[in-house]
Parts: C-alpha cells; structure tokens; sequence
C-alpha cells in the first residue's frame, strides 16, 4: 500500500472503433472525456454529474465500482467501500464507447488508488476480457490509434500515432443501439471474398495511416465485413459511407457498432460546412436528428491525478472546471 493514495481521479477518452474494416481490430481514441474520481469511504457512494450518465445505477451493481473491486481481487486486497464520482461528455450507447471507458477509467483509478500493482497490459487484459474485444479498450487506454488483437486469452497491440492532421467529425443520431443490436445483426458465416476484402482493406488502412498516406484512406475504410448489415439500423448510413467523400471526407465509418457515424478529415480542408452539412440533411432527411462534434485524436490515453488535500475539499465538478466542453 506504499504510494497508494486516499482519492484519485482520472481522465479517460472515448473512442470509435473498426474504423471501417478493422472489426474488433481498430480503435481511435477522441478527445471527448469521462472523468472518474475514486477514493476509499466508510460507506460507498456513487455520484454522476452530467446529463450522459443518467440512469447509470448507484449502488454496488454499478459497472466502475463492480471493476475497482476486480483490481483489487487481482491486488489481493480488499476495500469494498468506495466513493466514486464520474463526469461524463461521452453519449451512452452511440458507438463512441462510453462503456469501454468505464471500464479503462474504473480499472486505472483502483490501481493508482492501491499503488499501482498491475500493469498496462494487466489492465488492458482486464479491460478486453470484460469488453470482449480489443478496440475500443486499447484506444481509450493508451491513446492514439491502436491496432489489436484478443484470442480469446491474451490481447496484444500495437499504438501508432495519428498523422497530425486527422481531424474527426461525428455525426451522432438522437437515438441508441446498443452493442448487442448491432452484433446480432451480422451473419456469423462469411464468404471468403469477404474476408480477404477486408484483410486487405484493414492492412492498407493501417499502413495508410502509418505513412501519412490520407490519398488512400477514401479507398481503404471500405468495409464488407459489418457495414453493409449494420446500414438497415441507421437509415442513411449507406447514402453517407457512399458519398460522403465526395463531399469533403477522407474516409468514413460507422463508429463502433454505431449508430455514430464518423469521417475523417485533413484539418487543412474548406469543405467541413459542406461535409458537415451533408451528414446531418441525409440523416434529417430519414427522420433522424444528429449532433455533429469536431474532435481530434487523443494522443494520451487514460491520464490519473493524484489528489492532494486540498484537491480533495473541491467538488468533482470543480476540479475539471475549464476542461470540460462548454
Ligand atoms: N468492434 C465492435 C463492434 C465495437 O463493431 O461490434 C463495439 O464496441
């Protein structure tokens, strides 16, 4: 318990994954944030603010509380009264995986809180054991683009920084899907055509974006593999996956299992307003609302903070002040 301290908080980031064709293989982290506080308490308490968490449970059937008590079974010790509080910017079930940095923020904040004892990669095979697939954990844990890969056992990965001038656009539709919706909408056979599609069109993504090439990212976020399943959940998506480069986008996506959908764009380009504009009249015009975000890739990963005393006297609401979006 040497170096453990009373409260912590931590700052985690959402993220999207597959970016087309890397299903449950690619994910980017986005500068849209949670924010977990976490202390030891004679009693528990669990506190959100924010309009993104509501009707999260408050008791200990809570999923960062039920995490924090993971690490410390790990740890071998035990602290079953916590507080927590979280602050959240990141929409619940939209695809930009509010759940996954639940998950990365609860397992951080209970390491640092007992001293750190586990390791990234402990906790990154926590985080994918309880995800079940890699992308948006590895993402919302150490940042950048990650490419990954779980086996049922072990997940490995690969970060690699995101070319400097990516910027994201989502389109984020007023309704949810959830994860388990979208996943059970996909065949659970595939022809090999498809396969070696989307092989091909995840490795050229990866590579694309590792040499800077975004002339090659229109061509690469090509998906066969989720996308054209997924596309009868989320009317429109099939119109904006075909033209939204032609409107300004480098590449586009569903994000995540969606309903989200995400483009990326050189931050140099004057079609944004037009690129922007076309996403949300093609979703108006099947009826559906979207709120549409600037964001850029989040190059730190989940950050933890210490608390001092007198930290501690200030509001979860005041110590993020000036952080959060307005
Ligand atoms: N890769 C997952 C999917 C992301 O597309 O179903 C959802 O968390």
């Amino acid at each position: 318990m040497e170096n453990s301290s009373r409260k912590v908080l931590v700052k985690v980031p959402a993220s999207t994954a597959n970016l087309g064709p890397g299903f449950d293989t690619l994910g980017m982290a986005l500068d849209l944030y949670a924010w977990i506080e976490m202390g030891f308490a004679e009693q528990t308490v669990i506190e959100f603010f924010g309009d993104q968490v509501k009707g999260v449970p408050a008791d200990k059937s809570n999923l960062i509380y039920k995490v924090a008590q993971m690490v410390f079974e790990r740890a071998g010790v035990s602290h079953p009264e916590l507080y927590i509080g979280m602050y959240s910017e990141i929409p619940l079930t939209r695809g930009l995986g509010s759940s996954a940095s639940a998950i990365v923020g609860a397992l951080a904040a209970a390491n640092a809180l007992i001293g750190s004892p586990l390791s990234d990669d402990e906790l990154f095979q926590m985080a994918t054991g309880l995800e079940q697939h890699p992308d948006n954990v590895g993402a919302s844990l150490f940042g950048g683009l990650v490419v990954a890969f779980w086996d049922g056992t072990r997940a490995e990965h690969i970060r690699v920084e995101p070319h400097g001038q990516l910027e994201v656009l989502v389109a984020i539709p007023h309704f949810q899907l959830s994860t388990e919706k979208a996943r059970g909408v996909l065949p659970r056979e595939q022809s090999l055509e498809n396969a070696v599609f989307n092989v091909g069109h995840s490795s050229l993504l990866v590579a694309a974006l590792c040499t800077g090439r975004l002339d090659m990212i229109a061509c690469a976020m090509k998906d066969a593999l989720h996308q054209p399943y997924r596309a009868a959940l989320v009317p429109g998506l099939g119109q904006i996956l075909a033209e939204a480069t032609d409107r300004g986008a480098l590449g586009v996506a569903l994000s995540g299992a969606g309903p989200t959908i995400l483009a990326l764009v050189d931050r140099r380009s004057s079609r944004k307003a037009e690129l922007e504009r076309f996403m949300v009249d093609t979703l108006r015009k099947e009826g559906i609302d979207a709120t549409t975000m600037w964001l850029n890739p989040d190059k730190h990963g989940v950050q933890v903070h210490p608390l001092t005393p007198e930290d501690e006297r200030c509001t979860l609401l005041e110590k993020i002040k000036g952080e959060v979006r307005a």
